[in-house]
């Protein structure tokens, strides 16, 4: 399955899930989650991203495969959403900042 990483959190921009064909996008205060039982690793999700946060399973940056773990979980309880909406107000403040997992609100 696909993963959505670091880069989302308090971003959200949402471009990602207008284009998955099986609507496997979950979504939480201020951060997105692939469930792994519906994505079919198409791909299409990861040019949509301005920020460059999703990314194959077995291609995550070190120090980010907890977020393999982390979308299975919030996936499980978050709600589908299936239509870009506007990013989190503060989106551009946070764009570039890294390590931003301890602001992950579920
Ligand atoms: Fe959806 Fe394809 Fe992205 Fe998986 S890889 S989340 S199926 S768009
Ligand atoms: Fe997050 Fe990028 Fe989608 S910031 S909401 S993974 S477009």
């Amino acid at each position: 399955a696909y993963v959505v990483t670091d880069a989302c959190i308090k971003c959200k921009y949402t471009d990602c899930v207008d284009v998955c064909p099986v609507d496997c996008f979950r979504e939480g205060p201020n951060f997105l989650a692939i469930d792994p039982d519906e994505c079919i690793d198409c791909a299409l999700c990861v040019p949509e991203c301005p920020v460059e946060a999703i990314y194959a399973e077995d291609d995550v940056p070190a120090g980010q495969e907890v977020f393999v773990a982390l979308n299975a979980e919030l996936s499980r309880t978050w709600p589908a959403i299936t239509q870009k909406k506007a990013p989190l107000p503060d989106h551009a403040q946070w764009a570039a900042v890294k390590g931003k997992l301890p602001h992950l609100e579920r």
